[in-house]
């Protein structure tokens, strides 16, 4: 596509039957659902926002995300077709899916944190980290039970880094994998993942600086049962 083919325009968008996935506060883009030309789309839009945010940080973080999205072009599992709507709005795709939490509960197997996985190997091996694979709003599990991930606003390039870094910020991605696997068909994960999820949570208390005085311990123990 080139740059100046976009699939639709904010007018279309404006004139599109159309949903609020999500609001936002005041620094977050509100996330929109619209179905244009027989297609579902999703709009980060920082419009609604105010000056310093819509057109500072914003513009930031929507270049950023927008770049990351380019760079996985053609990965199953990911937004398709990105493209920037106007200075203050990009789109993609609508991934169909739900949460893990909402999956049906026989789809959440090793088969499918297997293809997680392999999901999150085909995103490092494009040069790019996620970040924010732990929380499970990121993570979707299709109609036809394949893995999505989604939100590539804190993903980072890898290319530049010093190798050991770049292997450190994916076994955090990889962490947040065996978090949800963990969660979700703790039966099926193994002693060796478990132990690089374990690694991948000490070493985030690290520079988070969180999970001191065990009120993180305790909620870990209550998902698990
Ligand atoms: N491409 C997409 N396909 C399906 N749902 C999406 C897509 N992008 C966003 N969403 C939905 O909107 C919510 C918020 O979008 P997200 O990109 O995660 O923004 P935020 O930066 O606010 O977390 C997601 O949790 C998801 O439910
Ligand atoms: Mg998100």
């Amino acid at each position: 596509m080139s740059p100046d083919s976009k699939p639709f325009t904010r007018a279309q968008l404006l004139a599109a039957p159309r949903q609020i996935l999500r609001e936002g506060r005041w620094a977050n883009a509100r996330v929109v659902k619209a179905t244009i030309g027989g297609a579902d789309w999703t709009v980060k839009d920082f419009g609604p926002r105010g000056w310093w945010v819509r057109n500072l940080f914003g513009r930031w973080l929507l270049r950023r995300e927008l770049r990351a999205l380019r760079r996985l072009a053609g990965v199953d599992g990911v937004p398709a077709q990105p493209f920037r709507l106007d200075a203050h709005a990009i789109a993609a795709r609508y991934v169909p899916g739900v949460t893990l939490d909402r999956a049906p509960r026989e789809q959440m197997n090793e088969a499918f944190f297997l293809a997680l996985e392999a999901l999150f190997r085909q995103v490092h091996a494009r040069g790019l980290v996620h970040l924010d694979s732990r929380g499970s709003s990121n993570l979707l599990a299709t109609p036809q039970g394949r893995p999505a991930v989604i939100d590539f606003q804190a993903a980072l390039r890898t290319a530049l880094l010093p190798p050991p870094l770049r292997r450190l910020l994916e076994a955090v991605d990889m962490g947040g994998v065996y978090k949800n696997w963990l969660r979700h068909a703790p039966e099926s994960l193994d002693a060796g993942r478990r132990a690089l999820y374990e690694r991948s949570t000490r070493l985030r208390r690290l520079w988070v600086g969180r999970g001191y005085f065990g009120v993180r311990k305790e909620r870990q123990r209550g998902q698990r049962s």
